[in-house]
């Protein structure tokens, strides 16, 4: 039967892989993870001292002296210690495991400023933001237009992608004219006070044509943290909610809860939202900084629960450990097969393969067995000439195509937290190419 754990009541399914469901076995395996990350930072401290050592002493010094600047220089650009993947800038093989940026723009550019002009007056309650805490973004693949949710306000995005010739090279002669009458423009959420939405996912229904906007956590009216789903429609000028459920779970901290959304269709044609945890096995604290455990719930919308309605968890899958991620912050799927995961604070993506499983529910457990995560490349977000990470606040991430992601970063953060290199990238949104992978030589 399902197991209690001690961050979810006792009758709901576990985030925990069946392997670590016990809260021992997972002691256990944050102890091993801590001990491992220890050994890394014990072995980076080494080679530090062991550079340091070497430049201006003996016959190493001259080519010492020049790598010992660069790494200095990133250590004042990137005063944070990020657990697990980086990059090697030097290892040559950045051209190929790097993301290429094929355009820009700051959200400021295409959704800031006065309302139209010319039109009919709408009563404008709210004055427009200057801050753009963009958490998701995804639209119709194929198409140039995307829908953005920001975490500080509850209005919509809605923007062209700025990659012109895609539009024009894809042979629709529709294309061009549509462009021209798509506003980039916000849309407006039903009584809307000015709060935070806390929104961090965004899934596109291509079956309902209908969009998921989930809210990372909201304390609901018995006192628990949980994520809370909202059905809309996203055609006219302000979101239309159909429904709004709540995920039949707990979360431990209102800041690590839900970050991204996709929603998946399983081998027998059934329709699920795949969840992201921000945190390692959806874990807070320590414990979900420790690289490797990126979890995906698979929740299941039944029409029961305290709002008519909920999101049960049916699956936890596990992300392949290679994706080592201090932090996961949005999840695509393209075509039902190709995933891309992307985290914030390692500013990096990995890309795999979903599979499709038999279905079948495993009785110890209650775990459903739909869907699985295999494969994988990782490929990181351009460095700047130090090999420092520039692109610090990636949230959201959607397939336009095969081997182009739309981007959308938050707002970088303040006091000191981060460095002023990531300045410049932050509050808007990117499209990337995905490098081709390298011709096996014959
Ligand atoms: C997507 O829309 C279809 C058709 O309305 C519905 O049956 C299905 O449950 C929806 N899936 C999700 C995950 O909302
Ligand atoms: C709050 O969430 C918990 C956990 O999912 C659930 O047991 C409880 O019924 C919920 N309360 C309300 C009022 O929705
Ligand atoms: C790039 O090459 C280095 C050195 O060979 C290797 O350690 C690293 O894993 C490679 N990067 C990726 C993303 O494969």
């Amino acid at each position: 039967m399902r197991r209690p754990v001690s961050t979810l009541p006792a009758e709901l399914p576990s985030p925990f892989p069946p392997e670590a469901s016990t809260r021992g076995q997972r002691r256990a395996v944050a102890a091993t993870a801590l001990a491992a990350a220890t050994l890394g930072v014990l072995g980076t401290f080494l080679v530090v001292q062991m550079r340091a050592a070497g430049a201006g002493h003996g016959p190493t010094a001259a080519s010492g002296s020049l790598p010992h600047f660069m790494s200095a220089v990133r250590q004042v650009e990137e005063p944070r210690t990020i657990a697990g993947h980086d990059v090697d800038c030097a290892a040559g093989n950045y051209s190929t495991k790097t993301l290429k940026l094929i355009a820009e723009q700051p959200l400021a550019g295409l959704l800031a400023g006065p309302p139209p002009a010319n039109g009919r007056q709408r009563k404008e309650v709210l004055p427009p933001p200057s801050r753009f805490e963009a958490s998701d973004v995804t639209g119709v693949a194929g198409s140039n237009e995307v829908f953005i949710v920001f975490d500080n306000t509850f209005r919509i995005g809605h923007v062209a992608t700025g990659v012109p010739y895609m539009a024009a090279a894809s042979g629709d002669k529709g294309a061009d004219r549509r462009r021209e009458v798509t506003p980039n423009r916000l849309l407006t959420w039903p009584n809307d006070d000015g709060a935070e939405s806390e929104f961090e996912g965004l899934a596109y229904n291509a079956t309902s044509g209908r969009y998921l906007v989930v809210q990372e956590t909201v304390v609901n009216g018995t006192g628990t943290l949980v994520p809370r789903i909202h059905e809309v429609s996203l055609d006219g000028g302000e979101a239309k909610v159909h429904s709004t459920c709540d995920g039949a779970m707990a979360f431990e901290s209102e800041k690590k809860g839900m970050e991204g959304a996709a929603i998946a269709t399983a081998a027998d044609g059934t329709f699920y939202l795949l969840a992201l945890c921000e945190g390692n096995g959806c874990a807070k604290g320590d414990a979900g900084r420790e690289p490797g455990g990126g979890r995906v719930l698979v929740m299941e919308r039944e029409a029961t629960g305290p709002r008519g309605c909920s999101w049960v968890v049916v699956q936890t899958v596990a992300i392949p450990p290679r994706a080592a991620f201090q932090d996961y912050a949005s999840i695509s799927i393209y075509e039902n097969r190709r995933v891309a995961v992307v985290s914030q604070e390692n500013a990096a993506v990995w890309v795999g393969e979903l599979d499709l499983l038999d279905g079948r529910t495993d009785q110890a457990t209650g775990q459903r067995s739909l869907f699985g995560l295999s494969g994988g490349e990782l490929y990181d977000f351009p460095r700047n000439d130090h090999c420092a990470r520039i692109f610090c606040n990636v949230e959201g991430v959607h397939w336009l195509t095969a081997d182009t992601l739309i981007a959308v970063s938050d707002e970088m953060k303040s006091g000191g937290r981060q460095p002023f290199v990531c300045r410049e990238h932050d509050q808007s949104i990117h499209t990337f190419q995905v490098p081709a992978p390298v011709p096996e030589a014959a």
